[in-house]
């Protein structure tokens, strides 16, 4: 029961204006030219509907974050957050739910893939308390889908294939990105969620899964209507290290998968530096010093662009960041030769000590350049 405001001496105190009974939160990067047409068409679908929308948007440089707050004094339905200097689908979908008190809250793109049709239809079966979440499922049909072109629909499909594989999910699409849900079911397990990557809604159905009911909806997804996708490799990537790290029980952490990856790469690089330059007849000790700087150049870009790339170093803070890393590692490599010498000279066993001496320089590096280099 919603208290009334108490009148002050004798005053009249403004009547309440009722909570929207739901938010739909939209995340933005770069949507300018896709966000009044998603308003008009959220105005004519959900006539009847107490809603509002909250924009969130990661100071887009293309001023998406201005056009939603200008299209908002209009309407104090519109609302938007402007984050600074953090990046990510799932974050951004975490902090435009904390930021409603709507009994509902549905999640949709900016770009108009998602039909907002179906809102009202997700809001219905919430209400009739059918369901404790609802999902619009892109993979209901076997219909090509308009919005993937060919590579990233095999790409989504085999993402969709692992984690029902791997992580026992029977779910058509939890990747999805259009869903709905109880605001305070959210709000119970939004500590629990990673705001990496953009995979919320799977994030949300393994940590909450069985408790939760859930029905899948079909529709078409659409093709884009303005600029373009933000999920492409990187995306997959990150969803390789979340499948493997889901399989060591999250003991170890996605990032140090990526950072480990992007380690082995950079062995890759420096041998093939190596063979370069020693086509020539070069002297080995500058070919091999040239490789490793290529090498521990390659890693800093592939960790600031990759794992790091929610918190991406830039200008003089990169400069500042690189120099750490490559003292850091200089660190790790001492280490790495001290431990896997010790080992050997006990043990005998080449392998043994030559991958225990990486293994404590990667999870040194880690630490340390997490701590120092990409502080949160
Ligand atoms: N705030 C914020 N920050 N928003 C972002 C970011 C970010 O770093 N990256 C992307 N977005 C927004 C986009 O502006 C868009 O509104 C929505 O998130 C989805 O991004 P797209 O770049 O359009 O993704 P997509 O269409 O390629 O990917 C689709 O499939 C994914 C799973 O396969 C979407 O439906 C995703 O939601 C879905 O997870
Ligand atoms: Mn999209």
């Amino acid at each position: 029961m919603i208290p009334k405001p108490k009148a002050i001496s004798g005053k009249d105190v403004a009547a309440p204006i009722p909570c929207p009974d739901v938010t739909i939160v939209v995340p933005t990067y770069m949507e300018r030219r896709n966000i009044e047409t998603l308003i008009e068409r959220l105005q004519v679908v959900l006539v009847g509907v107490n809603w509002e929308v909250i924009f969130v948007d990661d100071s887009s440089p293309d001023g998406t974050a201005a056009i939603a707050k200008e299209l908002g004094q209009f309407d104090a339905r519109i609302r938007c957050i402007r984050r600074i200097g953090r990046r990510g689908l799932a974050g951004a979908c975490i902090e435009g739910v904390l930021a409603s008190q709507a009994r509902y809250i549905c999640v949709m793109d900016a770009d108009l893939q998602h039909d907002e049709n179906l809102i009202p239809q997700m809001l219905n079966v919430l209400q009739r308390n059918e369901c404790d979440l609802i999902i619009a499922s892109r993979y209901m049909t076997d219909e090509p889908i308009a919005g993937l072109t060919g590579r990233r629909e095999h790409l989504s499909r085999f993402a969709t294939l692992l984690s029902r594989r791997f992580l026992h999910i029977t779910l058509s699409d939890p990747l999805s990105g259009f869903f709905a849900m109880r605001r305070d079911m959210f709000d119970d397990i939004a500590a629990k969620l990673s705001p990496d990557g953009f995979k919320l809604l799977l994030n949300i159905v393994l940590v909450e899964g069985p408790h939760l009911n859930i029905i899948e909806i079909p529709f078409g997804f659409r093709a884009r209507h303005h600029g373009e996708s933000k999920l492409d490799t990187r995306a997959t990537l990150d969803f390789c290290a979340l499948l493997l790290s889901q399989a060591t029980a999250n003991i170890i952490p996605q990032r140090f998968l990526l950072f480990f990856a992007v380690g082995l790469s950079g062995i890759a690089v420096h041998f093939l530096m190596l063979k370069l330059l020693m086509i020539g007849d070069s002297n080995f000790i500058y070919a091999q010093g040239a490789a490793a700087a290529v090498a521990i150049v390659s890693n800093f870009w592939l960790n600031n662009n990759l794992t790091y790339r929610d918190q991406k170093l830039s200008g003089i803070d990169a400069l500042r960041g690189f120099a750490l890393f490559v003292l850091i590692c200089s660190f790790g490599f001492v280490s790495n030769i001290s431990i896997s010498d010790w080992i050997f000279v006990g043990d005998k066993a080449w392998w043994l000590a030559g991958f225990a001496g990486a293994v404590v320089s990667a999870v040194w590096n880690y630490s340390v350049s997490a701590a120092l280099v990409w502080r949160r």
